[in-house]
């Protein structure tokens, strides 16, 4: 399977949103990703529903809606009416996963659960069958622009390895710090979500630096 793309707005120049999300829907991106921070789980703040609203009616490309927030469940029906595609909860967010996790399926929208770098993949073992997608978080969650931690590497191949076992088609989604000049190597781990915030915006021409970002494995190492 090519992997998918998928640009953090987040990263995006919100004084231009419109445009921003028109460049996504002209590029090779397959997704977009939106960073939902509540200055509680995180410390900072993004944006909300107003905002998620807004995206959903330009946006041609499915919605990855990443929810850095504590006490997610309050507000997946809300994210979910907004037209998020995806949902993800952060595992440390969740008292009760495998709850938030059914009700995020029950809204018939894919579930993702996110890790940060410290959370070992070992923890989504009972609940490795009932979810679409895990975000490895490759930084700290709440800031984009920092640096890629190294470390997920050796995460993406662990659950590569329990996915092949246990979830074969399980989507791995790598959060923060990825570029052309590292995805190639996230890529050969066995992940398959790339989700990148500053490479693209901040790129002279974000519609190449998508197009780079979707031709690393036709291509080789870039
Ligand atoms: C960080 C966010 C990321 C962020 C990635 O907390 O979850 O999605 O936008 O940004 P970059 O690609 O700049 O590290
Ligand atoms: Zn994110």
């Amino acid at each position: 399977m090519k992997h998918i793309v998928a640009p953090s707005i987040l990263a995006a120049d919100f004084g231009k949103l419109r445009a921003e999300m028109e460049m996504v829907n002209e590029s090779e991106a397959d997704w977009l990703h939106v960073d939902i921070m509540d200055g509680c789980f995180v410390p900072n703040i993004s944006f909300g529903s107003p905002v998620l609203k807004a995206l959903k009616k330009y946006a041609q490309k499915p919605l990855d809606v990443h929810l850095m927030i504590v006490e997610p469940d309050k507000y997946l029906q809300q994210f979910a009416d907004d037209g998020a595609d995806v949902l993800t909860v952060h595992l440390e967010a969740c008292v009760h996963l495998h709850r938030s996790i059914s009700a995020i399926k029950d809204l018939g929208v894919m579930a993702g659960v996110a890790l940060n770098p410290h959370t070992p993949v070992e923890l989504l073992s009972e609940v490795i069958e009932d979810i679409d997608l895990v975000c490895l978080m490759s930084v700290n969650p709440g800031f984009g622009g920092q640096e890629f931690i190294p470390n997920t590497l050796a995460k993406i191949r662990k659950l590569r390895e329990m996915s092949r076992k246990r979830k074969e088609e399980l989507l791995i989604e790598i959060d923060g710090g990825v570029g052309v000049s590292n995805a190639a190597e996230i890529i050969d781990a066995g992940a398959n979500v790339l989700v990148a915030g500053s490479s693209v915006f901040r790129a002279s021409d974000p519609v190449q630096a998508i197009a780079e970002l979707k031709a690393v494995r036709q291509f080789g190492t870039v």
